[in-house]
């Protein structure tokens, strides 16, 4: 039945699910038959095209008769010659090409830059993606999926909605969708998704997997492509492919594809489309080089779900918001609502134009009935009422060293404290994520909770009475002390929450799970173990932890119970800035605040195709390379990337943009007043201390054509040292 559609046969980071069946289903697809079509003279044509596009994007007319035409000009005849490319691809790959009369600069850009499938039939509508779980999926399966689902719901318009035909009426008909289509999710035979929406009226299949591979086999669903199969020509940049260490027959999958049927907004390194290394690997070596090596292939999906958004035109569902998104920010729903999504450290009220220093508009802890730890400094603002519980035993409790938490401690009594909220719901909703809250009310709020509960087996003598004050969750306050929890567990930990963060608050961690970071917020993990008495003769009075509890250990004979807790303080971020450096302004230099507990932004802007350098006149950050104990973190690709981490006492050299920005970002966490002061200028290709299309990396031209070597070796080298 598949055998005419294209599937995409796909393994992703960590998880080696090598798959057998899919594999060879997508052989049979389109793929094989542009596979080994010159790829290397493909590549070369694309860095020449690529160099002599940036001198036009520069405002700078190319000489005709310069290096670089001239270098594109024998890719292109190279190209021209080859047997192994038909006419049409040849047509498709030189469509723009700025050699070739186009004049148009809209044609010549667009066409250079297409990774989602162009063809807008394959979108899903409105961004509604309808999908069944098939019988082969159990309740693991479900929340893996859940959880991929939840990370582009989080942060796009995109929404998976139940697909039903039960009335005879389909959940497309009801919504008024313009196609039939719908994703069946099945276990089989690995991780492989169909590309785009094929708008089949019987569903189309999809094996998910779980954690990051789900994410990109719904990235394939949506729409997109391998990343590292981009026709953007930085992908070259950026990687080299090692076809000698691909298992045979996988070759398909580390082609680049020819520019023309996809959309690309830029070659990312760490999309989760990004195959690492390892994936189809044969013998040895690695499947393809990295000229940046420091940059890690996948995990971090932030321009993925931007390119999936923009391509589902959710900011259109937001049209008249007063704000255009800027430095790589994308107008979206976020958390449900219109906002501008921006890179680590950008104001979404602004536009993403300026540093974050307070909370986005209308950020409200969630109404309802639930209730938080509370924490020593009291509870967060807004309609919580304090409440406490004080129960005795025969000793176990313990707590972390640092504890923030407000609950007493001794041998033999532990007194916890609450912050409730019994307020009718304010239609705040809790991010999707991963932690736990206490149950009031006698249910969780809306949204994916799970409930658990923890019962202490006590043992109150004399005049040590169980006790309690206040307000207090939902449980059993008698000669035994049982709290209820709601947990959810539909989240990645790299993904941040926002919660207001002028003020102390503490999540409680989900069993499994790390504490996720809460925007302008320092994170602190602290234990507490209370200790039961063992007496597994009554199991009325037996301590015990029941449903999505969130007890992480249970400890020795006494049958202590350990929890932890996500406890988060304001990081000081009233500091940074922005800085545009232009042909009026080439350099600028900025100190970090003399303050502790840091949670400052810099972005030095240069014109597009310009360069940033960066140079540490003063450096000194707590910790030494390998153990930062505060961090200074350089963007130094685009900045929604990750970046690389510095800490010690010197730094003496010069870190250059690979594109025209950098982003610096210093936490500082210990009481250390960790402290930079940094010079930035404006440089030009000219100026780098490597050759800019091979980044100097390779020791052997990829290609070893006499021409191309003379042609390269007329880029300048200059003395600039170097460290990215
Ligand atoms: C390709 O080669 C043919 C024959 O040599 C020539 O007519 C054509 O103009 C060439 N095309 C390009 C784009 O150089
Ligand atoms: C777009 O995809 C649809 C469905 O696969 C196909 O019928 C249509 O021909 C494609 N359009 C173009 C322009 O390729
Ligand atoms: C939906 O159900 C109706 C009535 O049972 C049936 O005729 C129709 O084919 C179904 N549609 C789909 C897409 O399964
Ligand atoms: C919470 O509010 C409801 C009504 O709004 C009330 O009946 C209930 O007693 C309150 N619970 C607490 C613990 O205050
Ligand atoms: C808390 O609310 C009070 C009164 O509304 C306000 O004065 C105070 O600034 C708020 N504190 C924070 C940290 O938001
Ligand atoms: C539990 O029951 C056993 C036998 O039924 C008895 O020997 C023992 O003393 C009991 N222990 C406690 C703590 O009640
Ligand atoms: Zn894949």
């Amino acid at each position: 039945m598949v055998s005419n559609r294209s599937l995409l046969g796909c393994v992703f980071l960590i998880i080696p699910l090598i798959t057998t069946a899919s594999s060879s289903v997508a052989s049979l697809g389109r793929a094989t038959q542009e596979t080994h079509n010159g790829e290397g003279i493909v590549e070369a044509y694309m860095m020449a095209r690529d160099t002599v596009q940036d001198l036009i994007d520069q405002g700078r007319s190319p000489d005709p008769n310069g290096d670089e035409m001239e270098l594109l000009s024998y890719w292109r005849d190279q190209l021209n010659k080859s047997s192994q490319i038909s006419a049409q691809n040849l047509r498709t790959i030189l469509e723009g090409d700025p050699g070739v009369g186009n004049t148009d600069p809209e044609t010549r850009r667009s066409v250079a830059k297409r990774t989602i499938e162009r063809n807008l039939s394959k979108r899903w509508t409105g961004g509604i993606v309808p999908f069944i779980y098939t019988s082969d999926t159990n309740a693991e399966h479900q929340r893996e999926i859940k959880r991929a689902m939840e990370h582009y719901q989080r942060f796009s318009c995109i929404r998976f909605v139940p697909w039903e035909n039960t009335t005879g009426t389909t959940t497309n008909q009801k919504l008024g969708l313009d196609h039939p289509g719908y994703l069946k999710f099945v276990v089989r035979n690995g991780c492989w998704s169909h590309q785009g929406n094929f708008r089949w009226s019987d569903g189309q299949e999809l094996s998910c997997c779980s954690g990051g591979s789900c994410v990109h086999e719904l990235g394939h669903a949506l729409g997109v492509l391998h990343e590292q199969q981009s026709p953007n020509p930085d992908r070259n940049r950026f990687i080299r492919i090692n076809p000698q260490y691909i298992t045979d027959n996988e070759y398909q999958w580390y082609e680049q594809k020819l520019p023309g049927n996809f959309i690309s907004y830029g070659y990312d390194i760490s999309s989760p489309m990004h195959y690492s290394t390892t994936f189809y690997r044969k013998g040895p070596g690695k499947t393809f080089t990295h000229l940046f090596p420091e940059l890690k292939e996948g995990g971090n999906f932030y321009y993925h779900v931007r390119e999936v958004s923009i391509e589902h035109k959710c900011q259109d569902q937001c049209k008249g918001f007063p704000v255009t998104c800027e430095n790589d920010g994308y107008l979206t729903k976020v958390d449900g609502n219109c906002r501008c999504r921006c890179i680590p450290g950008l104001d979404p009220d602004t536009g993403c134009k300026t540093i974050y220093k307070h909370d986005f508009s209308g950020l409200k802890f969630p109404g309802g009935q639930y209730a938080l730890p509370a924490h020593t400094d009291g509870c967060p603002n807004g309609s919580f009422k304090l409440g406490s519980r004080k129960h005795f035993n025969n000793g176990g409790n313990d707590r972390s060293a640092k504890f923030a938490v407000k609950t007493d401690v001794t041998a033999n009594m532990v007194e916890e404290s609450f912050c409730v909220s019994n307020t009718s719901n304010n239609r705040i909703t809790w991010p999707e994520g991963n932690y736990c809250i206490y149950r009031v009310g006698g249910a969780c709020p809306e949204g994916f909770f799970s409930e658990g509960s923890v019962k202490y087996d006590d043992q109150p003598t004399g005049s040590n009475r169980n006790s309690h004050t206040g307000e207090l969750p939902d449980g059993i306050y008698g000669e035994d002390t049982k709290y209820q929890y709601c947990c959810k567990n539909t989240g990645f930990n790299d993904d941040i929450l926002f919660f207001p963060s002028r003020k102390p608050f503490v999540l409680i961690k989900r069993r499994d799970e790390r504490c996720q970071n809460v925007q302008g917020m320092h994170l602190e993990v602290n234990t507490l173990t209370v200790g039961n008495l063992v007496n597994k003769n009554n199991s009325e009075t037996d301590a015990a932890i029941e449903g999505d509890h969130p007890i992480d250990k249970i400890i020795g004979t006494s049958e202590a119970y350990s929890m932890k807790y996500c406890v988060y303080k304001p990081a000081m971020m009233n500091c940074g800035d922005v800085f545009e450096l232009d042909s009026s302004k080439k350099e600028v230099t900025f100190s970090s605040p003399d303050d502790v507990e840091l949670e400052c932004f810099w972005l030095v802007k240069a014109p597009k195709g310009q360069r940033v350098a960066l140079d540490f006149t003063e450096f000194d950050i707590s910790g030494f390379p390998g153990m930062c104990k505060d961090d200074l973190i350089v963007h130094y690709s685009r900045p929604g990337q990750l970046g690389k981490r510095y800490c010690g006492r010197i730094f003496d050299k010069t870190i250059v943009s690979i594109y025209n920005t950098i982003l610096i970002r210093l936490s500082t966490y210990s009481g250390y007043r960790s402290r930079f002061s940094a010079r930035v200028r404006l440089i030009q290709d000219e100026d780098l201390c490597y050759k800019r299309a091979d980044r100097g990396h390779l020791t052997k031209p990829m290609l070893s054509n006499p021409g191309a070597t003379r042609k390269r070796s007329s880029v300048k080298e200059t003395t600039v040292t170097c460290v990215l």
